[in-house]
């Protein structure tokens, strides 16, 4: 049968929503794929399900409000029983390139304050070696000049080219992530050794955080034509 990405989506959204269980703190994706999980979350949820949520961008956070979701914050919740979230690229190792969405740091953060994450994608997303997907590095706006030159080094001493590009909104507009930094979108094709990557750029001062997520997904609910498979447990 033919079923689009929208469908595997929320053939993805669907069974994660069915792990959720009363009385639940969940962490909120960002992303069309989260969007279809919040979506049918408000619908449980008016049939008489209660769970406390922490979204992970002021998107999402608009999303649940207008579906009356009960909302709150790590700081009044530091601790979640299950983050729900999507990926724009995953391997079969429960790695992760995050922040095509623009939302990566809040994600991340957000992903380790949980006892679990669920990600949940459509069967596109899965690559062998991560990196077709640009990943995105969240950089302080102070000195991002060099900082974006301190990537580049960075990556080459790993046989990792670029281009790397500043993420704009329009010509000579960067885009501003929710915490107030900028984007640096590294197509670097093949990434060989993510954890090795991962490591160099969280040791450059400017670096907020970055899109590689290693160690942080449980388990991956991949939407495919007719279900979805699970990827971990
Ligand atoms: C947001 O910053 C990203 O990490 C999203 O999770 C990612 O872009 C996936 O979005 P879609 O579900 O729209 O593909």
């Amino acid at each position: 049968s033919v079923v689009s990405a929208e469908g595997m989506k929320r053939a993805a959204a669907r069974a994660a929503l069915a792990t959720v269980t009363h009385g639940m703190r969940l962490g909120l994706g960002t992303g069309s794929t989260a969007a279809h999980f919040v979506d049918l979350l408000g619908a449980r949820v008016k049939e008489g399900l209660s769970v406390v949520c922490v979204p992970t961008s002021e998107r999402t956070r608009a999303q649940a409000e207008s579906l009356g979701l009960t909302l709150s914050t790590l700081d009044e919740t530091p601790q979640l029983d299950l983050a729900i979230d999507g990926a724009d690229e995953f391997d079969a190792s429960l790695r992760l390139i995050k922040g095509g969405g623009g939302a990566l740091l809040r994600e991340k953060i957000v992903a380790a304050a949980s006892e679990r994450m669920f990600v949940i994608a459509d069967a596109t997303k899965e690559v062998k070696t991560l990196g077709a997907f640009p990943l995105p590095v969240e950089i302080d706006r102070f000195g991002a000049r060099a900082t974006f030159l301190h990537i580049e080094r960075a990556a080459r001493g790993l046989g990792l080219i670029g281009p790397l590009t500043l993420r704009e909104t329009a010509p000579g507009e960067p885009f501003v992530t929710d915490g107030g930094h900028y984007t640096v979108d590294c197509a670097f094709g093949a990434i060989d050794d993510p954890d090795a990557l991962a490591t160099r750029l969280s040791a450059i001062p400017g670096v907020v955080d970055h899109g590689l997520f290693i160690g942080l997904a449980t388990a991956i609910i991949v939407g495919v034509s007719d279900g979805v498979r699970i990827i971990g447990d």
